[in-house]
């Protein structure tokens, strides 16, 4: 039988992996796993004597018998704590006056207490009620931790955490933090510590149940869900039975919506998104059937009615479904919102290849949670290829995970780049064209950016770069990349900016390589 191990805290620095996967004869008990996992990692010896065991997510005696296919967690133990200390979880109500009460003593000046209540909205939708679960021996243990930590930090004397699992109803209690110290600074800054860390680090999770369905909240940056230790499974979403396109993205949202929310930005966005581009998708490949009416923005900058036609179908959706959304859409069909979220979209991005026959185009639309690109589809419907992304969840091409690839050494590299119907540093890029056709083994210039980013995430291309792309065309694709694996910055090799010009994304190997050829072209130009 094969079951799952998960290390956490000291135990963690002790392995030095966090997961694994291990093979036992049937019937063995936690005890017999401990003995094989103490002989791959002998310093493990050092914890012994004190290690709590959680055979799925359940506190469990080494005794017990495991099965083919379980979780079994070793949890550190952990020290320090004073003895009026609390760290609990509970399915009744908080009683926050007692607890208080119990907790401050002769010698303090200050306590402070943190309340976290349940809201009526969330996102601009109206919430009826929350559910709280929590992996809950570790969750405690995460508690002492951050009581421990408050208390190395902060003169503090005494802390209590406890959160609320189950079913919580509007304007009831779901978590309470208690600090009580000589000083008010001293609470106050532990107090905000502790509550912080308990979202980033602690692991329990909100279910939130709206109107029109339910949804697991988001989590916090740097959350333990983006150490990959463990995941967050929103509940299975339905398959489509009949039609033959309709079951490939029925299935295509299910996998999304499967995937963990991580960063605080689940398949809440990325599924309605998917549903979206492959529509848009659909429009454009039935238009690309047809006579195309070609109209110029400016000189070689085509229009066609496909464009305006995808464009006009995204952002009536898209306003629908994320009426607090901004978006940004080339054709311009802004929409402005101040809810931080904003969606970058092209309806058709390879729209000179699409004029003239040659099926080479997709639709791509990228979310952006204050300027940071947070999740991407990118839908190529002449291939029925599907590009998804989210930030933390990694990149995906039809449910298979992307990796961009292995390439080592520009001279074996294919790479590829392109070129803006209206900008005027052509001459430029031709130089840059001109060098790296001399040292790998080659360039592609397919003319649809958001597809060659796709290409590099997928290893079909090792890198690729522009001087001029507009946030729209590389939102979703950048995502893809460093979801990837790869490496995205600007030519220079400094930060991504999504507002910026240029773009350079690569599998990572070659970026140094590459970054040089550019700063050598532009010293040789610049002379
Ligand atoms: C263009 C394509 C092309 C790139 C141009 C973009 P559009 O987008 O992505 O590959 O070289 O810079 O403007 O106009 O087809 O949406
Ligand atoms: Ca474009
Ligand atoms: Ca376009």
């Amino acid at each position: 039988m094969r079951v799952k191990v998960l290390y956490f805290g000291l135990i963690h620095d002790l392995t030095g992996v966090a997961e694994q996967h291990l093979e036992l004869s049937e019937g063995e008990s936690v005890e017999a796993l401990w003995r094989e996992c103490a002989k791959r990692f002998p310093r493990l010896g050092e914890a012994a004597g004190s290690l709590l065991c959680a055979v799925n997510q359940e506190v469990a005696q080494r005794s017990q018998t495991l099965r083919d296919g379980d979780e079994v967690a070793f949890l550190p133990p952990v020290s320090g704590g004073s003895s009026e200390d609390f760290f609990r979880l509970t399915r009744e109500p908080i009683p926050t006056a007692d607890l208080t009460r119990q907790l401050k003593a002769p010698k303090d000046g200050a306590v402070v207490v943190f309340e976290g209540i349940v809201r009526d909205h969330s996102h601009g939708r109206r919430t009826l009620y929350l559910e709280y679960e929590a992996y809950e021996p570790m969750a405690i243990r995460k508690m002492e931790e951050i009581g421990i930590e408050a208390r190395r930090q902060y003169d503090i004397d005494r802390v209590g955490i406890i959160h609320r699992l189950g079913r919580l109803e509007i304007g009831e209690t779901s978590v309470a933090i208690f600090v009580t110290a000589a000083h008010r600074r001293a609470a106050f800054k532990a107090c905000h510590y502790a509550i912080d860390r308990l979202k980033q680090t602690v692991p329990i999770w909100k279910r939130e149940y709206f109107e029109d369905g339910a949804v697991w909240a988001e989590g916090e940056r740097g959350s333990f869900a983006d150490r990959g230790r463990l995941t967050i499974e929103p509940a299975p979403r339905q398959e489509s039975e009949t039609g033959r396109s309709k079951p490939l993205l029925q299935r295509d949202v299910a996998v999304a919506g499967r995937r963990p929310a991580r960063n605080g930005h689940s398949s809440d966005y990325l599924t309605p998104a998917i549903e979206i581009a492959r529509e848009a998708g659909a429009l454009l490949a039935e238009l690309f059937q047809q006579p195309h009416e070609i109209t110029y923005k400016r000189r070689s900058d085509l229009l066609t009615e496909a464009d305006r036609r995808s464009e006009a179908l995204i952002v009536e959706r898209l306003r629908a479904r994320f009426p607090d959304h901004a978006v940004v859409a080339e054709e311009g069909s802004n929409h402005e919102a101040d809810s931080g979220f904003c969606w970058y979209v092209d309806p058709l991005d390879g729209t000179t290849n699409f004029a003239h026959g040659f099926p080479m185009f997709c639709v791509t639309l990228g979310l952006a949670f204050r300027g940071e690109v947070v999740a991407g589809v990118v839908y190529d419907p002449t291939r029925e290829e599907l590009f998804t992304v989210e930030k933390g969840a990694g990149a995906f091409l039809n449910q298979r995970r992307l990796s961009v690839s292995k390439v080592v050494k520009l001279s074996e590299s294919l790479v590829a780049t392109g070129f803006p119907p209206f900008a005027t540093n052509h001459d430029l890029n031709i130089q840059f064209y001109f060098r790296f056709t001399e040292l790998s083994h080659g360039i592609r210039r397919a003319g649809s950016a958001a597809l060659d980013l796709c290409s590099v995430a997928a290893g079909r291309f090792d890198g690729f770069w522009e001087l001029k792309l507009n946030p729209w065309d590389k939102a979703a694709g950048s995502l893809l990349v460093s979801e990837a694996g790869g490496r995205v910055t600007d030519i220079a090799g400094k930060p991504f900016k999504l507002l910026g010009d240029d773009v350079f994304a690569s599998n990572g190997h070659i970026h140094e390589q590459m970054v040089e050829v550019f700063s050598e072209v532009l010293t040789r130009r610049v002379r």
